[in-house]
């Protein structure tokens, strides 16, 4: 393939399969990522979208619905699945997890105050049958203030909070809620008096489900699995901004009887002392359009070192675990690769991940959305989606022009450019997202309820928004349906 006239070629990836102990990390590389700024229309004007139209997704409208009624902020949200990743009701109820905060809040205040709550509806409606807002009844917060905290040595901590995850079910109605467990230790300024702690951890309890509704029990013990090694994946001592959460667990087919977890991380580099080498800027031999390792060394990229870190159950429970190397790299590319996931399909392995513009490092550029890589194995050398550029589903967006931030849009921005984030890829294609702020400069609303539904098709190395889906593309609001029924008497 040719490159955009003063691009580079992106990266050669192969694909192959490595063993997922194997210590080969996969590289999302500058190469790569600057196919996000060629695939750019350069004459896209004031609030036009600048990336294609078929990795964008259609433009939300301000008057959307809220799912909980106004009585809390939702955002990252995760459906009830088993180790294949598929979703379940129960009990002929559909129950997803969302992250939730007080409505007194100002939306952005919400990160120091997240907790875990749930939601529930009937199953196996239509889309287009149900309530406009999705049709979902908020069940509450699933952990009792103070149930989460006991896990931190250090309990002076001033704010405690719950971040994202998710949630496996097994036949009797038993919930595995894997999770990130934070404490925040700060001064009455909201400055750090020591760094920010961050746990994946994990609490098992039990979904009580009939039609009348959905109750959880049992989650009062919290089981510390895992904190950042400092080996593969930067610790405090090494950046007090390390970025480490978001467990997600599965099996993979070609490794039976083992379970896996993939994660965010960093690559555990001081953060003064970073480097970027050859390989993470992966420019083909001869390429004209490259950088060097000095120049991108010498920019300030070196702050943005995200990587998809692997880890390996050491027992059947899934309460004890192994760091394995991280899967992917995006060094000197992104600071954040959140909410990972792997999606199997075709005998392929999709790893997705959610990106915001904002975390790209210096000579990048990228809409919020979320990025797909495959490949022929769980750690392979993953080749990003969508011409090599790692797109797959962005917010429409034009880089041609700042950002600006969710609560101060730039006035040039596209009114889409933060409509969706924390994009979670279901069976079937289907793309789940909240809503951060709809609306330009002048004139924008905040969200804090899911966004409508999307779908992809997924076929090979590409991934494209299918039009015919829904209303032009856009499906039901908080549509979040499930492709399995469980049913026990052990879990009403
Ligand atoms: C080794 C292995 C390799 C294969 C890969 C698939 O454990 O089975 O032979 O390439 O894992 O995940
Ligand atoms: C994504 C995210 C997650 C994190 C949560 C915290 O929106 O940043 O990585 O767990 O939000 O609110």
């Amino acid at each position: 393939t040719d490159a955009a006239p003063g691009f580079p070629q992106p990266t050669e990836h192969t694909q192959k399969a490595y063993s997922p102990t194997d210590n080969f990390t996969s590289r999302w590389t500058r190469a790569d990522a600057k196919q996000l700024k060629a695939m750019s229309d350069p004459d896209a004007g004031s609030r036009e979208n600048s990336m294609p139209t078929e990795y964008t997704m259609p433009t939300v409208s301000q008057d959307f619905p809220d799912m909980s009624n106004e009585k809390v902020w939702v955002w990252d949200t995760w459906p009830l699945i088993d180790e294949n990743a598929n979703q379940y009701s129960v009990n002929g109820q559909e129950i997803i997890f969302s992250l939730v905060a007080d409505r007194k809040l100002g939306f952005d205040e919400r990160h120091q105050y997240a907790r875990i709550g749930y939601f529930y509806r009937p199953a196996g409606i239509p889309a287009d049958e149900r309530p406009e807002d999705g049709g979902w009844t908020y069940g509450g917060q699933v952990f009792d203030e103070g149930v989460t905290g006991k896990i931190f040595e250090d309990q002076s901590f001033t704010h405690q909070t719950q971040w994202s995850g998710s949630a496996r079910v097994s036949k009797n109605g038993e919930i595995k809620l894997f999770f990130t467990d934070v404490a925040f230790y700060r001064d009455k300024d909201g400055q750090d008096v020591k760094p920010y702690d961050s746990r994946i951890a994990l609490s098992v309890g039990h979904v009580h489900s009939n039609k009348k509704g959905v109750k959880l029990t049992g989650f009062n013990k919290v089981k510390e699995l895992l904190q950042a090694d400092g080996k593969n994946y930067q610790n405090a001592a090494q950046n007090s901004y390390y970025n480490f959460r978001d467990p997600f667990t599965f099996v993979d087919p070609a490794h039976p009887g083992e379970t896996y977890m993939v994660f965010e991380g960093n690559s555990a580099m001081d953060r003064d002392e970073a480097k970027c080498t050859a390989e993470d800027l992966g420019y083909r031999e001869g390429e004209t359009n490259g950088e060097t390792v000095e120049q991108v060394n010498n920019s300030g990229a070196t702050y943005q070192i995200g990587n998809v870190g692997l880890a390996r159950a050491k027992n059947k429970a899934l309460t004890e675990w192994e760091f394995l190397p991280p899967i992917l790299s995006a060094n000197c590319v992104t600071d954040q690769t959140e909410r990972p996931q792997i999606y199997m399909q075709d005998g392929k392995y999709y790893l997705f991940t959610i990106s915001h513009r904002s975390t790209f490092a210096t000579g990048i550029d990228g809409p919020e959305g979320v990025y797909g890589f495959v490949g022929n194995g769980i750690r392979s050398d993953y080749q990003p989606l969508n011409r090599g550029s790692g797109l797959a589903l962005g917010s429409p967006t034009n880089l041609n022009f700042a950002a600006g931030t969710p609560f101060a849009p730039d006035y040039n921005q596209h009114p889409g450019q933060f409509q969706a984030y924390s994009h979670y890829v279901m069976p079937g294609g289907l793309v789940q997202s909240f809503i951060d702020t709809i609306g330009t400069k002048d004139n924008f609303v905040r969200g804090g309820t899911l966004g409508p539904t999307v779908k992809l098709n997924i076929k090979g190395d590409s991934a494209t928004v299918d039009y015919n889906y829904g209303d032009n593309g856009l499906g039901g609001w908080a549509d979040i349906p499930a492709n399995r029924e469980l049913k026990n008497s052990k879990a009403v």
